[in-house]
């Protein structure tokens, strides 16, 4: 099976929101993915001392794994997101990247795939520019970048990054968002599962048929409007 690594940093709730939909694409695309959280490096106190950060951190802490080098290893292929900090990624997720060198020197982040997500509080609050910044890591790396670009109709609907799924924060994220997200997550494990099949043929489909070698599956988005978001959240 396609192992995916959606790596992230949140510290009011945003990106947290679009990594679990990052996950649930790529899940329904067939891959095993764990959803990993940066450290957080900012002082107690200055968290404590913002309402929407000490409630995120307090509840994610105890609910996801903190990421290892391990999760990069094991994964076929990555998502990073980020908030939008003055037009580049955080520090926090930049922090656990600085630690990936023995990895790096060894090739064993090569061949990958890789993509990244991004929330900002502005529409052109510098998206593009976080997740460029982001990017050249995953160049570095020797990785396969999977943007989202203007393959399906979900990305236009979502504001139209080709870049990468990126919510404009209000209190929530948009279900465009999440939609992007979403299929972003599903993109790259389709992509993930093709290396992993290797010699450039595509992965079987789980019914043995073959999949054209260049056209992915047909993609559904699921519903991320907030009716069908507070049925799913009531359900057990
Ligand atoms: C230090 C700092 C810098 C920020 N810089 C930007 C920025 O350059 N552009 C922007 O639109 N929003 C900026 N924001 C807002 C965040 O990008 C936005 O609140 C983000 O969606 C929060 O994501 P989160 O809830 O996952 O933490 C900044 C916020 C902080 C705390």
């Amino acid at each position: 099976m396609t192992h995916i690594a959606v790596v992230y940093y949140s510290a009011t709730g945003h990106i947290y929101e679009m990594a679990e939909a990052v996950v649930k694409g790529a899940k329904d695309a067939g891959a095993e993915v764990r959803l990993r959280r940066v450290a957080e490096l900012a002082p107690e106190e200055v968290i404590r001392r913002q309402d929407a950060w000490r409630e995120h951190h307090e509840r994610t802490v105890p609910l996801v794994l903190e990421v290892m080098l391990d999760d990069l290893e094991w994964a076929d292929g990555f998502a990073f997101g980020t908030p939008t900090r003055f037009g580049l990624p955080a520090a926090q997720l930049k922090e656990f990247i600085d630690q990936t060198g023995p990895l790096w020197v060894k090739g064993h982040l090569a061949n990958k795939v890789a993509t990244s997500f991004t929330s900002s509080q502005n529409p052109h609050g510098g998206q593009e520019s976080t997740l460029l910044a982001l990017n050249n890591v995953f160049y570095h790396w020797g990785c396969v970048i999977v943007p989202p670009g203007y393959t399906h109709p979900v990305v236009a609907a979502a504001g139209g990054n080709p870049y990468g799924a990126s919510s404009a924060a209000g209190d929530v994220v948009s279900a465009e968002a999440l939609t992007a997200a979403h299929y972003q997550g599903h993109r790259l494990a389709q992509y993930a599962a093709r290396l992993v099949a290797g010699d450039g043929e595509p992965a079987r489909r789980r019914d043995g048929t073959s999949p054209d070698p260049v056209a992915l599956d047909p993609y559904d988005p699921p519903d991320y409007s907030p009716l069908a978001w507070q049925a799913r959240s009531a359900s057990p």
